[in-house]
């Protein structure tokens, strides 16, 4: 067996052959099925980028249709969730929530046909349907009231915001909030698209795969930076402290939230997307002084760290368009989850056409022929 150097954090390690996404993080392109990031923001809708990824083409217009149908009509969860959510604590995390409540789908609907393609499909689509009504259900229950019915009337991402809000929310807020969800649908092997391929690969059900995606999303170096970002500009409070607040993390070899990725040494394409729409939003909906400090914190950073190839990433301007569409700062990861689960169902389904249990191995360190010491002589 050949022997591979250990790479710790599998830092360059192949761990799939994917037809899904591709990142040049020199060149600073995304792409889903080839499709440029900047050209699915400006033309698609999210149920479209979902179907993109997960059946591989763009759909014609009857099975677009077909699909958001469908997404449409199972959007609604049993009361059974909602009831076991109510006992969820208000205080606990709304990614634990999730985590625990996709979990739980699959005490519904779990077959495991894994090689029926209606069972594919209808868990692809109870997914995608759910997981935004059980985090706008969490939102609402924590503060004491009700989880409201999804509207008839409204798109996937308007849909959303009227759960979460119980107002229908205006055009220009539902279209940034969809392309929001556009950029963040998918990103080739990141941690928790890794860990759904695992997941996946032991044949368990599409429930625990996501499920099991979700908690890995929720650390702060992965989905959760975006909450911390939005902390951290709260915390500077006036462009003055940008450069003093640098330099103290530079000092004390923090690491500053929003910026550098594992692949990007440039800056993150969905980065310049989200900026640009955080400059709609502040023009239609009123300044934010937050949004100063950001742009003044980018030009600090490239100063001192543009050397190294450190950007603002898809974290450092999404909390800001989220802040600006009233959402609560721990909804940001949920918010992440509801849309990167296209991108880890199109790994699910990528993984069971090819699958092989993942059994990486080790280096081992550790000691041998140690002997057992009774407990008294310890
Ligand atoms: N602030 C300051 N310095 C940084 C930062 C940062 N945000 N990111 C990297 N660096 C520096 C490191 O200190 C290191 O410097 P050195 O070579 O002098 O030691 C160098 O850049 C390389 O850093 P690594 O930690 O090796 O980079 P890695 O690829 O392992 O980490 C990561 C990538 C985890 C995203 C890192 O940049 C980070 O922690 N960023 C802040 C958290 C964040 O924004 N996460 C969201 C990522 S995007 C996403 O998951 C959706």
């Amino acid at each position: 067996m050949m022997v591979c150097e250990y790479k710790p954090g599998l830092d360059g390690i192949p761990a799939a052959q994917s037809s899904i996404s591709n990142v040049d993080g020199q060149k600073g392109i995304l792409e889903y099925r080839g499709i440029r990031i900047e050209e699915l923001a400006e033309k698609s809708t999210f149920l479209e980028t979902a179907y993109l990824l997960i059946w591989g083409e763009l759909p014609t217009s009857k099975e677009l249709a077909a699909f958001e149908d469908e997404v449409h009509s199972h959007r609604r969860i049993k009361y059974h969730i909602c009831d076991m959510m109510k006992c969820f604590p208000e205080s606990g995390h709304p990614m634990d929530a999730l985590q625990a409540s996709a979990a739980a789908l699959g005490l519904f609907y779990s077959r495991r046909d894994l090689n029926n393609p209606a069972y594919i499909r209808d868990a692809v689509v109870r997914l995608i349907a759910k997981i935004p009504t059980m985090v706008a259900a969490f939102q609402l229950m924590r503060n004491g009231n009700d989880a409201i019915r999804p509207h008839a009337d409204l798109d996937y991402s308007g849909n959303f915001l009227y759960m979460l809000n119980e107002k229908v929310p205006d055009p220009l807020a539902a279209r940034i909030f969809d392309i929001c969800l556009i950029l963040h649908a998918e990103h080739t092997m990141n941690a928790s698209t890794f860990s759904a391929r695992v997941t996946a690969s032991t044949l368990t059900d599409p429930y625990a795969v996501v499920a099991s995606a979700v908690g890995t999303l929720g650390g702060p170096l992965h989905g959760g930076a975006n909450e911390e970002v939005v902390e951290m500009l709260e915390d500077i409070g006036c462009v003055e402290n940008v450069r003093p607040y640098i330099e103290d993390c530079l000092e004390r070899k923090a690491k500053i939230m929003g910026f550098g990725h594992r692949v990007y040494k440039v800056k993150d394409p969905r980065a310049t997307i989200l900026q640009n729409l955080a400059e709609q939003l502040f023009t239609k909906f009123g300044h934010d002084k937050y949004y100063d400090i950001a742009v003044e914190m980018e030009r600090v950073v490239q100063e001192k760290l543009g050397h190294k190839g450190i950007y603002p990433n898809v974290d450092f301007y999404s909390g800001l368009v989220y802040r600006k569409l009233g959402i609560p700062t721990d909804l940001f990861t949920p918010i992440f989850a509801i849309a990167r689960v296209a991108g880890w169902l199109a790994h699910w389904k990528e993984q069971l056409e090819e699958n092989r249990i993942f059994r990486p191995t080790q280096v081992y360190d550790g000691k041998h022929d140690v002997s057992y010491t009774p407990i008294d002589q310890r």
